[in-house]
């Protein structure tokens, strides 16, 4: 295009900025989005407009009637189109909440789904008897369930978390999301790279893993996942490849002393609950297992303690 032609468009794009009311906005990509039917076209517009603007949802309907203002139309557009070739709005905003707390979010990491906050939650309970505790969340990504227990649990638990991850991109991701928080919550955390339990030398009283658990098959028909990390999804064959070798490695690493001192949680596809509940009651002979059901009333976690 020729320049004259880039400053008509700049003058087109300003003009509708002037003209056109957030209202509009929102609609009109509300539009865009549920025509390419995606599941939540207005939710993602509303949220893609609120990131542009940098403001809250109330704030945001406040605003509605008022004209956009300068570029902000043409920002909204270009998230919008984002959105379209697949990239989630988390990625397109940079961060997620979880446990009502913001997690920094990026290409290098899954994005925390909200069901890993019920195994946050089920590990907060069994913390509350004790008062001292060693905890790692294997494969942390962005650090969701470690930072999360880290943050919510009581401030007179002695708590140690070490939170790991085999990638290194993911760990400084979890890093910059602890340094967002108070020093008690800093100093509770630890973060080391390496495979499963490898880096642990024991003796911890809580595992806790959210691991790849899905198959090739299952990464290949979802093409919502093609913006996420390959290594934060695929678990191999039947999806449980690195279920089972953390399994295995659990008596070498748990607390000595049976079950009532020591857990395990893990967060699977709802196929593979009643095969690891098996696993675990072979490996942790002794050990109570309970599946937690997520909102959908799903099986989502297995829990062994
Ligand atoms: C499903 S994501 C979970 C991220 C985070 N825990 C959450 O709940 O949102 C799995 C994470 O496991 C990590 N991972 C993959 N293979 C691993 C291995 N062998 N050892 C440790 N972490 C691994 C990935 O890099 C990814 O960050």
């Amino acid at each position: 295009m020729n320049r004259e032609g880039l400053v008509q468009d700049d003058h087109v794009s300003r003009d509708r900025d002037r003209t056109t009311t957030l209202h509009t906005l929102l609609h009109d990509s509300t539009a865009r989005l549920a025509a390419a039917g995606l599941a939540t076209p207005r939710l993602d517009a509303e949220v893609l407009l609120r990131h542009v603007l940098g403001i809250d949802r109330a704030r945001l309907f406040l605003r509605l009637p008022e004209p956009a203002g300068e570029g902000v139309g043409e920002a909204l557009d270009v998230l919008v189109g984002r959105r379209l070739a697949g990239e989630p709005v988390a990625y397109l905003t940079g961060t997620r909440e979880v446990m009502g707390l913001p997690f920094h979010v990026d290409p290098d990491v899954l994005v925390p789904r909200p069901e890993t906050e019920l195994l946050v939650e089920w590990a907060l309970e069994w913390l509350k008897p004790r008062e001292r505790a060693t905890v790692v969340d294997i494969g942390t990504g962005s650090g969701a369930i470690a930072i999360g227990l880290a943050a919510l649990a009581r401030a007179d638990l002695a708590l140690t978390i070490i939170a790991t991850d085999i990638s290194a991109a993911a760990l400084s991701t979890a890093r910059r999301n602890a340094l967002q928080h108070d020093p008690l919550v800093r100093s509770r955390l630890s973060f080391v790279q390496g495979s499963l339990l490898q880096p642990i030398a024991g003796p911890v009283d809580l595992v806790l893993a959210n691991l790849p658990y899905l198959t090739p098959a299952q990464i290949a028909e979802n093409p919502d996942l093609d913006a996420e990390p390959s290594l934060a999804l695929d678990g191999g064959g039947d999806g449980l490849d690195l279920v089972r070798l953390l399994i295995a490695d659990l008596p070498r690493t748990l607390v000595a002393g049976g079950a009532a001192r020591c857990a395990a949680g893990f967060e699977l596809d709802p196929s593979q609950t009643d095969a690891v509940a098996d696993l675990l009651r072979v490996t942790l002979p002794g050990a109570r297992v309970r599946t937690i059901h997520d909102l959908a009333g799903l099986p989502r976690h297995i829990v062994a303690y």
